[in-house]
């Protein structure tokens, strides 16, 4: 073929490609001893950050992202979900105090039920049945918000992925966990294509790359290598790092279930700084620029094109609990691999722990003529190159 031609189909492949990933962080607004959320607000903005998971969110906190145009998923705390199944009231009130007075001066996407709500409501309520508590308590807040008439803010839950999934690897063989699937998961999922809503999962190629001494590091860590791959031999699809294989395992178990057009939202995922073995050195800082690159690539992974919607990088600051919950709120970092380790990409000072640059997604986000424009100039200068030679 024209070598012209080669880079002009390329270019209007480029062209047509997906949005990239809105790219987020995780803060717990509870987090003991950083600043108050009319402080850390204003970092945000200046680092242009562009969406915020707030977990544990309180009313204020919800308050002080007013005006500000970052977009906000509210996890709603796990001690929670009883009452939501409950009683539509609960749902009501909660909304009246968190959403009603802020919204739509507050940007609110997403309202998630829950945390590894599954774990927690079969462990904490043995007279609960996990199987319709969660779906009741999504479908009761939907319909509360939808009374409030309210219809931008989607509702959904958190799951964990080693929670719900058998298999990281090969991808094509991977399956919701049982009877999570058939009980949980599948019901869970038609609400979601019902209501338009996504699938909401934590992500963590680090406990992979811990469990399994196989896997390279630098598969984990996105570095780009010729020896940094791993072939699906039934789909015939190479994977050249932990995070695309991972989505895609959790594409994959959609499919077995039908449902394999819901959008994927990546509440968390990162990486550990410092007290362990493998979380020394600058892993950290690899692996989450490896991320943002990867996912404003928008190349998205093998199975989709668009890859996953939104990924909330795991955490804004460093918690330092120690298994016990504050304020009834639940302790999501003891419910990880490796809790008491240091997630934060910010110190308590409002300082990045290394330097992230969110500003870019909005370069090729929002400016999307400078980038058409970038590259009608690079195909200009190559057709006059190829016509030279
Ligand atoms: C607000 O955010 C949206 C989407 O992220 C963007 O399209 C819009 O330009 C932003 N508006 C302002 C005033 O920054
Ligand atoms: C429903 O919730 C409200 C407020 O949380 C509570 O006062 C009421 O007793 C609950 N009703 C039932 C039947 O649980
Ligand atoms: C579903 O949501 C997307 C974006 O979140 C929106 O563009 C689309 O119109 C929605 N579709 C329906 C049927 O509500
Ligand atoms: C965990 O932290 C809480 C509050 O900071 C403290 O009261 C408790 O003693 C700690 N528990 C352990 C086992 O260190
Ligand atoms: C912020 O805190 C970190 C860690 O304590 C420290 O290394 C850094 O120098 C501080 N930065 C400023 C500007 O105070």
């Amino acid at each position: 073929m024209n070598f012209p031609f080669v880079i002009l189909a390329a270019l209007l492949i480029l062209l047509h490609a997906a949005a990239a990933t809105t790219i987020g962080v995780t803060y717990n607004t509870m987090t003991p001893d950083v600043p108050p959320p009319e402080h850390v607000v204003p970092a945000l903005q200046s680092l242009k950050i562009s969406a915020v998971r707030l977990l544990n969110p309180s009313p204020a906190a919800v308050r002080s992202f007013a005006y500000t145009n970052i977009s906000l998923l509210l996890s709603v705390p796990n001690y929670l979900i009883s009452s939501f199944a409950a009683n539509r009231s609960a749902a009501d009130l909660w909304l009246y105090s968190h959403v009603l007075p802020y919204h739509p001066r507050t940007r609110i996407s997403l309202i998630s039920v829950g945390s590894d709500g599954i774990t927690d409501v079969a462990t904490t309520y043995s007279n609960l049945d996990p199987s319709t508590v969660l779906l009741s308590a999504m479908q009761n807040l939907h319909l509360s918000l939808r009374d409030l008439g309210i219809h931008t803010i989607r509702v959904s839950t958190t799951f964990s992925f080693v929670e719900i999934m058998t298999t990281s690897f090969p991808p094509s063989a991977a399956e919701f966990r049982e009877p999570i699937s058939s009980l949980i998961l599948r019901p869970l999922l038609q609400f979601l294509v019902e209501t338009n809503s996504s699938l909401l999962i934590n992500l963590y190629p680090y406990n992979i790359y811990r469990l399994n001494s196989e896997i390279p590091i630098g598969f984990a860590l996105f570095q780009e290598n010729p020896f940094n791959f791993r072939d699906d031999v039934v789909t015939g699809v190479r994977y050249r790092n932990l995070f695309d294989m991972m989505v895609d395992s959790v594409i994959a178990a959609m499919a077995v279930s039908w449902q394999e057009n819901i959008p994927v939202i990546v509440t968390e995922t990162g990486w550990p700084s410092e007290t362990d073995a493998q979380a020394v050195g600058n892993y950290a800082e690899m692996y989450l620029k490896g991320l943002m690159r990867h996912l404003r690539s928008r190349l998205g992974t093998p199975l989709r094109r668009e890859g996953v919607t939104e990924a909330y990088i795991y955490e804004l600051f460093d918690s330092k609990h120690n298994g016990s919950t504050t304020n009834g709120a639940y302790d999501y970092a003891s419910m990880r691999e490796g809790a008491g380790q240091h997630w934060g990409i910010m110190y308590p000072n409002l300082t990045m722990k290394f330097k992230l640059d969110f500003s870019a997604s909005t370069w090729i986000h929002g400016n999307d003529r400078t980038l058409v424009e970038v590259l009608v100039r690079l195909f200009a200068a190559l057709l006059s190159v190829s016509l030279l030679l």
